[in-house]
């Protein structure tokens, strides 16, 4: 745990207190720090530092001539400097320092000047905030030695405290939101399943403006949910459909659905998976958690857009009353599906809360999945696969992924994909043959979602699980998709 300090002036503070002033250098075509980039730092420093970060390629510190405890800390920025650069610093920085004194401040003394990078200075500020929150994020719960609680004082001196305040309110709304999500993510299968994901995302909305409803078996029954059933019915810890739904004070904007894939364990069931790595697929339930996640940034900030949430929970295991190859199962719309391979299924658990998303009559449609891993061979971990049956919403979606860094890339969705989920038995089969397969699981999934809706399917197979890319997606889930969406939903606000 820890807690950030903001403030937007030089505090004076005692003497114990360690100071770094946090200076980003840029340099010119000849590697020389080059005067107008950072005037304030600049002006104040000595021939031999200057000559110092002209050498000097990443970074160094000196200490300042006045005051023992504080020291000037440069940073060279690389050539080119893009919108996660700032993010993924101030992580490394926190993550660096996490076990030093509780009496840390850090300046950030000249901001202006960064303009050319960002498009908005406040927006520049968020990703720095971002990168202290992801930085200091762990998972510890289950550990009997906790981090313990950690004060970090943050100085932005080229601030107005109000434009700050709104900064800092509105960022750390949406950093609660994907910890919220990464805690999800990051809880083990003995302890998240269905149910339970269902009451930790009730408590977590009681008191809220968000209403949380939760289809048990029986009602899914009712509700002729057989595919959701279907993937579910092997394990002991029956599955779930949880819906929850925002709607704003006024009128609303727009109506969005969001569809998170929700195993809470997938072992692959009868089709049973490999041991290696098998671990990861706690995190199976992403989808859901990254749902969860959306709706409390978007009700907490107010914001003017009726959400629905529909998740489908489920744990995926092999038993003898496990769903089998062969099987024929009638899913709520009246498709009949021919399972192929029982890890496959996510796209079965998903096409009910399609078409129940679909029957509401939402604006859009995302879904949000951990569905293949053909998407993470196609497009590497760090970016989610896009697909869609409108063009304007997948280019609203990419370049929310461009900003915020939560990036995304189209793959298509053409007929003639069709026939790779042909089935002789049924409507169509669960799964595809080995090429395409991020596309045909994609196609799977059109089959129960209202083709007059705009929708959007997200595969996070690659991002959503911990990677090595940058200073804050390891060791755990990442949450991503909460700040793309975000982003998203602030542009039609
Ligand atoms: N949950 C997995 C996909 C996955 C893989 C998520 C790696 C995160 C990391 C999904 O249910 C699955 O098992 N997909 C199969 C589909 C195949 C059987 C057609 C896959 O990708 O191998
Ligand atoms: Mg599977
Ligand atoms: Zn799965």
């Amino acid at each position: 745990m820890f807690n950030l300090i903001f403030d937007s002036s030089s505090k004076k503070r005692k003497e114990d207190f360690l100071v770094e002033n946090i200076y980003f250098i840029k340099k010119d075509e000849n590697k020389k720090a080059s005067i107008e980039t950072n005037e304030f730092v600049l002006k104040n420093i000595s021939k031999q530092t200057l000559a110092k970060l002209n050498r000097c390629e990443t970074e160094f510190r000196e200490q300042t001539s006045g005051n023992l405890n504080e020291t000037n800390h440069f940073v060279i920025l690389p050539k080119k400097v893009n919108q996660d650069y700032f993010r993924n610093y101030f992580a490394g920085y926190v993550k660096q320092k996490s076990l030093a004194s509780d009496k840390l401040v850090i300046r950030i003394p000249e901001l202006k000047i960064f303009g050319e990078y960002f498009n908005s200075l406040e927006y520049m500020v968020q990703t720095m905030i971002e990168g202290l929150f992801y930085g200091y994020y762990s998972f510890d719960k289950y550990k009997s030695e906790k981090s313990v609680n950690k004060n970090l004082y943050v100085e932005f001196l080229g601030l107005d405290s109000q434009q700050l305040k709104k900064i800092v309110t509105k960022t750390s709304t949406l950093m609660n939101a994907i910890n919220f999500t990464r805690d999800l993510q990051n809880e083990p299968g003995n302890v998240l399943f269905p149910q339970s994901l269902a009451e930790s995302i009730k408590q977590r909305f009681t008191n809220t403006k968000v209403k949380v409803t939760v289809f048990n078996d029986a009602e899914l029954k009712k509700r002729k949910m057989n595919g959701l059933l279907s993937v579910g019915q092997g394990s002991i810890n029956k599955p779930r459909m949880i819906i929850l739904h925002y709607k704003p004070a006024q009128k609303a904007v727009k109506k969005i659905a969001l569809v998170g894939k929700g195993i809470t364990f997938d072992t692959g069931g009868i089709s049973i998976k490999p041991a290696d790595r098998m671990w990861e697929m706690k995190g199976d339930m992403s989808g859901a958690a990254v749902v969860a996640g959306i709706v409390e940034v978007a009700a907490k900030s107010k914001l003017n857009i009726e959400i629905l949430g529909v998740i489908s929970a489920a744990e995926n295991m092999p038993s003898s009353t496990a769903y089998k190859p062969g099987d024929i199962i009638k899913a709520s719309n009246g498709k009949t599906i021919e399972i192929d391979n029982t890890d496959a299924e996510g796209r079965v658990a998903l096409s009910d809360a399609l078409v129940y998303a679909s029957s509401q009559s939402p604006d859009v449609i995302i879904d949000f999945a951990t569905l293949t891993g053909a998407c993470v061979v196609a497009l590497g971990e760090f970016v989610a696969g896009l697909f869609s049956n409108n063009d304007m919403l997948s280019e609203q979606l990419y370049s929310s992924g461009q900003r915020t860094f939560d990036r995304v890339w189209r793959l298509p969705i053409w007929d003639d994909y069709n026939s790779l989920n042909h089935s002789d038995f049924a409507d169509v089969k669960n799964c595809g043959p080995r090429w395409g397969g991020a596309i045909s699981a994609a196609k799977f999934l059109e089959n129960f979602v209202n083709p007059n809706i705009p929708w959007v399917h997200l595969d996070i197979a690659g991002p959503s699980s911990p990677y090595k890319f940058n200073n804050y997606t390891s060791p755990y889930f990442t949450g991503f998709g909460v700040r793309l969406i975000y982003d998203f939903l602030e542009s039609l606000n």
